[in-house]
């Protein structure tokens, strides 16, 4: 099947898989125009042909093969806006040159259509498999003054209703030229009242979901900490007024990049939305010398008509299928049990063996040893940047309780915070330029600790053969990365001062870099990124690490929100999930075995407490919870995930998951306070076929019936904090 098509006659492509069409036009010869991104059509007639209207302040190219009062930059919906022919509303780039113009004029020049997808030299993209899956569409825009070559590259693929986006600068020329701004992807939709939902937080409340009117005037979701953050994780849509999980237009906008990402949505004089994404241009600035070429990170842009449960579906297996990569990209995740929240820095080797022992017991996978085995590390103001282990500490060494998780037949994982150092440490001893500081200024610390200058090779070299060290000699299956504070005096004492608006995009190229040769060097390893819980929670990170941990927030009715909204763009195969102690360590709260169990099992499953300290009966309920999560370890990790009652907007929450071939289904369902003589809800299960017959509780029942009758609910919820699980199986 053709997916990309180009109308001779009115200039006009057509990316079209049969269920999504996008489509864009060559106006006035020389203009790219945003015509529709929607519902697939067979064939397009110039339909959306902008009318021709004089505006007032609106002002005409005069330059265009064909000059026109009706024709104007500042009104046209366009493809990768520039800046200084007219349009007034955001460019997608902006150019300094050397003669200190901003002025550009990039000019539709060629196009090529490529079976597959190019790869992004040293950033992650989602990619292809096979070249007959995909097809992408290569705009190139010329702008002959400076002899310089945009590229505007589009990938539709066969069977996902994704366009991946990004562009290049290629300098042809002869001088230098300075791009102070550069999006991934830009669009311009017609007037419209659509909504726009985000996803702010903070540190232990990350991914809120957030909806809002967009009124005219500029909105902008950003982060300049360094990382995606838990602040504003790079993704929002664009939604009709009457969206909801199940129906509804959306429009969603994921930047598969880890660092500085700018989303900005403008709705302008006419109530067109521009809406783009791409690296923060705030201090952004990158000297683009002649005969080089910039890339930028790609933008997942992605159209569903079933509402935001579409989208994420989408979104889901895009993620799990081409943007994760090795080994465990479709395997089954181990049930591990992690002893952060069990000992913190507290501990020794009879400790840590304990704590294993009993784990073994309950039938649990994979033991890992967080925060604190390294250098001199008992409490969080030293020690980082020492990669060695302390022996002292961990009699035996880590070989020791390896070899004793190994022996119980558990896999043995390890934490590093690779990207950062304390002031107390060897590392800073030796080498105290490492750390990002500005000449002259004080140096602002964020959890006592400094973060690592990794635009420099040999900083991440030094890091990378420690970690080595520790590779090579211990058998380690398992590995969480973390980053606990974000980056503040951003300086490279190793860049010049016409480059130090390049630091942030080059960390985060450095940080690509040593992560692509770690994951290469070592396939074996299950990977886990971490950034004080959910704070790096992106794309880009996921082509790198399959699984992050979601919040450092474990306690379940926090949680139930933090999963829910992380739900709407990453899979459960993503979010690592861990049932911990009460009263919970953030929260205080108080919630029984049973939810917090449920809860975790809407990510990948495990546990974060002190097991020793645990009745034979809760024991039990561990036992329990580890078998039915390894029987149904399939569907509750790759299962196509529903969202179904919003915790955001009641008291209750509910999610589901379904197998491919929908013969097997489980829900949860999750009450939080009780309500005294409630009125009586009815619980609808989705995404069965109507057409078969499921058992439930022992009792046959119609899917038809199951989705459009449900089951009464409340009678059985007594108590806060319940939760109820339905498992469904097709005879
Ligand atoms: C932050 C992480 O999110 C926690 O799980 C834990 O690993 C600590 N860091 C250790 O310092």
């Amino acid at each position: 099947m053709k997916l990309i098509n180009f109308d001779e006659k009115n200039r006009t492509f057509h990316l079209s898989n049969g269920s999504i069409s996008y489509l864009l036009g060559i106006e006035n010869e020389d203009a790219l125009s945003h015509l529709y991104f929607g519902k697939a059509i067979k064939q397009y007639h110039n339909s959306r042909k902008y009318p021709t209207l004089d505006r007032s302040f609106s002002p005409n190219p005069s330059e265009s093969a064909i000059f026109d009062r009706g024709f104007s930059l500042d009104t046209l919906p366009q493809e990768y806006p520039s800046f200084g022919h007219g349009d007034f509303r955001n460019p997608a780039f902006q150019l300094k040159q050397p003669n200190g113009s901003f002025i550009t004029d990039f000019k539709y020049q060629n196009y090529e259509i490529i079976s597959g997808k190019p790869t992004l030299e040293g950033l992650p993209a989602s990619y292809v498999i096979n070249q007959d899956e995909a097809e992408t569409l290569i705009i190139n825009l010329v702008d002959n003054l400076l002899n310089m070559t945009l590229k505007l590259y589009y990938t539709i693929y066969a069977n996902r209703d994704v366009i991946a986006r990004s562009s290049q600068l290629i300098n042809n020329g002869s001088e230098k030229v300075t791009i102070d701004k550069i999006a991934s992807a830009s669009i311009d939709f017609p007037a419209n009242d659509y909504e726009l939902i985000s996803l702010p937080g903070r540190h232990i409340k990350e991914r809120e979901i957030q909806r809002e009117v967009i009124q005219r005037g500029i909105k902008i979701f950003e982060s300049k900490r360094g990382a995606s953050s838990h602040q504003s994780n790079p993704f929002v849509a664009l939604v009709s007024e009457k969206t909801d999980e199940f129906s509804g237009e959306a429009f969603g906008f994921s930047l598969v990049y880890s660092g500085n990402h700018e989303f900005l949505v403008e709705k302008d004089q006419f109530k067109q939305i521009r809406l783009m994404c791409g690296i923060n241009p705030y201090t952004f600035s990158w000297v683009l010398s002649p005969n080089e070429l910039f890339q930028t990170p790609e933008a997942l842009i992605v159209y569903s008509a079933n509402g935001l449960n579409g989208m994420s579906q989408i979104y889901h297996e895009l993620l799990r299928e081409r943007v994760a990569r090795g080994k465990f990209q479709y395997a089954e995740r181990p049930i591990l049990i992690n002893n952060w929240e069990a000992t913190y820095f507290d501990f020794d080797a009879e400790k840590i063996k304990g704590i294993v022992d009993q784990s073994s017991e309950l039938g649990i996978e994979l033991f890992v040893l967080d925060d604190g085995w390294f250098g001199k590390r008992d409490d969080d103001i030293s020690g980082l940047g020492d990669w060695y282990e302390n022996s002292s500490k961990l009699k035996g060494g880590l070989k020791g309780i390896a070899n004793y998780v190994h022996d119980k037949n558990m896999q043995f994982g390890l934490w590093f915070e690779p990207e950062m150092i304390n002031q107390d440490s060897d590392l800073y001893r030796e080498y105290p330029d490492y750390a990002i500081q500005t000449p002259n200024r004080s140096m602002s610390k964020g959890r006592d600790q400094f973060v690592l200058d990794f635009t420099r090779e040999d900083v991440r070299a030094n890091i990378t053969q420690q970690m080595c060290q520790i590779l090579d000699n211990v058998e380690i299956d398992y590995i969480k990365w973390d980053m606990n504070r974000h980056i503040t005096e951003a300086y490279s004492l190793s860049l010049g001062a016409e480059n130090q608006g390049e630091f942030f995009h080059r960390y985060i190229l450095g940080l690509y870099e040593m992560l692509e040769k770690l994951t290469t060097k070592y396939p074996d390893i299950l990977w886990e990124g971490c950034s004080g819980g959910g704070g790096r929670f992106d794309a880009g990170f996921i082509y790198y690490m399959p699984q992050s941990w979601t919040s450092d927030n474990t306690d379940a009715i926090d949680r139930l929100d933090i999963q829910y909204g992380t739900s709407l763009v990453y899979p459960p195969s993503t979010m690592g999930a861990h049932v911990s102690a009460v009263p919970n360590h953030q929260t205080g709260r108080i919630t029984g075995l049973d939810i917090r169990g449920d809860v975790a099992m809407g990510g990948v499953f495990g546990y974060e407490l002190d097991l020793r300290t645990l009745t034979e009966s809760e024991k039990d309920i561990v036992k329990t919870q580890v078998a039915f999560y390894k029987q149904y370890r399939q569907l509750l990790q790759y299962g196509q995930f529903y969202r179904m009652i919003s915790p955001f907007e009641s008291n209750l929450a509910a999610w589901s998951f379904v197998n491919k071939d929908q013969t097997e289904s489980i829900a949860f369902y999750f009450s939080k306070t009780v309500v005294a003589a409630a009125p009586l809800d009815i619980f609808k299960f989705v995404g069965l076929d109507a057409n078969k017959q499921y058992l439930l509780d022992d009792i046959v029942y119609g899917g038809d019936e199951l989705m459009n009758l449900g089951v009464y609910i409340n009678p059985q919820i007594h108590g806060d904090y319940q939760s109820r699980k339905f498992v469904l199986k097709a005879i």
